[in-house]
């Protein structure tokens, strides 16, 4: 495996989409699974830049953090680190919001009788336009949150969103790893899967930063 020296781009946690001032939608994302693996990649040597949604964890020292809420936000931080170059690995382990409300109320929306609807428009796809968006030419790892035909997915996520690896994990069933302590995850790559057993967030990252250093070893990827 490389030993250290590379530059890891993280992303993790929810993003929040306002809804009113006092609302908002998000998810069940701890960001425990990103943080880890900022920390796995440091503690290999490696610098880190992690993008962060709003989340209750201390971040890992020597990480240069840059926070954020929305989608937006997120989609804005990851485009000026990734069009800044020196990145060699981004690995988006952000659960962003696929959906946002259109026009979020200017005053907290009052209760009144009946049903109350919601517009929701589509948030800018972050890992989507990492290689045609960003130009971003480093190995690209993105994360495949799935509850049915989980490496199949994966496949297509990973064909079609131009990275080199899916982590996909099985999300909704008995074995939750949503804001759980562990995780059982397949890699799956262009030329094929390698399953992992259920094992700590922790072990799961420091797994993924070897594969993602020595995938830039194999593939002499240029820094952007
Ligand atoms: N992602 C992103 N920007 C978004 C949505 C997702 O960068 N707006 C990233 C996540 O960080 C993750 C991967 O894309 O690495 C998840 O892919 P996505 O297609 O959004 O997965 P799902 O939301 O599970 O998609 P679908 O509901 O279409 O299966």
């Amino acid at each position: 495996m490389a030993a250290g020296g590379l530059h890891f781009l993280v992303t993790a946690g929810p993003t929040r989409e306002p809804v009113d001032p006092v609302r908002y939608l998000s998810n069940r994302s701890s960001g425990r699974m990103g943080f880890a693996v900022a920390q796995a990649a440091l503690d290999r040597g490696h610098e880190v830049t992690l993008v962060t949604g709003p989340v209750c964890l201390a971040p890992p020292d020597r990480a240069r953090v840059v926070r954020v809420t929305t989608a937006q936000e997120m989609f804005d931080a990851v485009a000026d680190v990734l069009r800044g170059g020196g990145i060699d690995v981004a690995v988006f382990a952000a659960a962003v919001a696929d959906y946002r409300p259109v026009s979020p109320a200017s005053g907290k929306i009052r209760k009144s009788a009946g049903r109350l609807t919601l517009e929701l428009e589509r948030t800018p796809d972050i890992l989507g336009n990492a290689r045609n968006g960003f130009g971003f030419r480093g190995v690209l790892c993105g994360f495949a949150a799935e509850t049915e035909d989980l490496v199949e997915r994966a496949r297509e996520k990973r064909a079609g969103k131009g990275c080199d690896l899916v982590v996909a994990n099985r999300v909704g069933g008995p074995e939750e790893v949503f804001d759980a302590e562990d995780n059982r995850v397949t890699l799956v790559f262009a030329d094929g899967e390698r399953e992992l057993p259920r094992m700590p967030k922790r072990e799961v990252a420091e797994i993924l930063v070897g594969v993602c250093a020595d995938l830039v070893a194999k593939s002499g990827h240029e820094r952007t």
